[in-house]
């Protein structure tokens, strides 16, 4: 029945948050593997999420890139109320994603499906290390990366290592070392291995890892038999306050490992 149905979800997201030692896990039926439509829940779950999460007041966002973050945006609704202002800013610069996917994008995405605003981070991709610092020294950018450090809320997905070192297009000698490293998991350009040990990050501004250790509001969207490895990986070292949001078919996958 539906009813059971319910209770045995709730008993993975237990098993799961459990296991583990995050604050909370969500799990959507389905696949999101092959079945777009568990991605829109992502959406509608992420605004009911960031809507109990986030405080009265002033709130920065800080979000990732990536296509599990760009289409859960596009399904999001208004978080905005007359005593809660949302601003979206992406959490890195440029780590090599088409345009759509990247974090800039994202950030827009959402700020004009919860009604709230957005700064952009223009630092194009593939500079060389002079220009990339000396872009670093201009004020618009470092107001933006200002906003990023105060950021109280963070979203992200973790994809699978060697996959997104393809993406975006890593050099043979860096997809190599990944490999001699066991890398499984990808999440804000950093890489991990199967115990979430960060194995090779990507060098780019914004918020590293120890930052997000230390902001309170975590949100973790990933879902997909085909990411199950990946994120338990990640999951494993993951701040404790994250809320991970996934699937029926990744949490049983990960669940199945126990
Ligand atoms: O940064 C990207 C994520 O780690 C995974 O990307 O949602 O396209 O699988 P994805």
């Amino acid at each position: 029945s539906v009813m059971n149905q319910l209770l045995g979800m709730h008993q993975v997201e237990k098993e799961i948050s459990q296991y583990f030692g995050i604050k909370r896990c969500i799990v959507v039926a389905g696949n999101s593997d092959n079945q777009e439509k568990v991605l829109y829940e992502f959406g509608d779950i992420l605004t009911d999420s960031l809507d109990l999460l986030l405080p009265e007041g002033d709130n920065i966002v800080a979000v990732m890139g990536g296509t599990t973050m760009a289409l859960t945006a596009e399904h999001m609704g208004t978080l905005e109320t007359e005593k809660r202002h949302n601003l979206f800013v992406p959490a890195r610069g440029g780590i090599g994603e088409a345009m759509t996917v990247q974090a800039n994008s994202v950030s827009a995405v959402m700020a004009s499906k919860t009604g709230g605003h957005h700064r952009a981070l223009y630092v194009p991709e593939q500079l060389s290390l002079e220009t990339y610092n000396s872009l670093l020294q201009e004020p618009s950018i470092q107001e933006v990366l200002t906003l990023i450090e105060q950021s109280n809320c963070v979203v992200h997905s973790i994809g699978r290592a060697l996959h997104m070192a393809a993406r975006r297009k890593m050099s043979d000698d860096e997809m190599v070392m990944l490999k001699q490293n066991n890398a499984v998991a990808e999440s804000f350009g950093y890489f991990f291995d199967e115990e979430g040990e960060v194995v090779y990050k990507i060098p780019r501004i914004g918020l590293q890892l120890k930052d997000v250790q230390k902001i309170s509001n975590v949100v973790a969207i990933a879902g997909g038999k085909s990411k199950a490895k990946a994120i338990r990986a990640y999951m494993k070292n993951a701040p404790k306050q994250t809320w991970l949001i996934t699937d029926e078919a990744a949490a049983n996958e990960i669940l199945k490992g126990v």
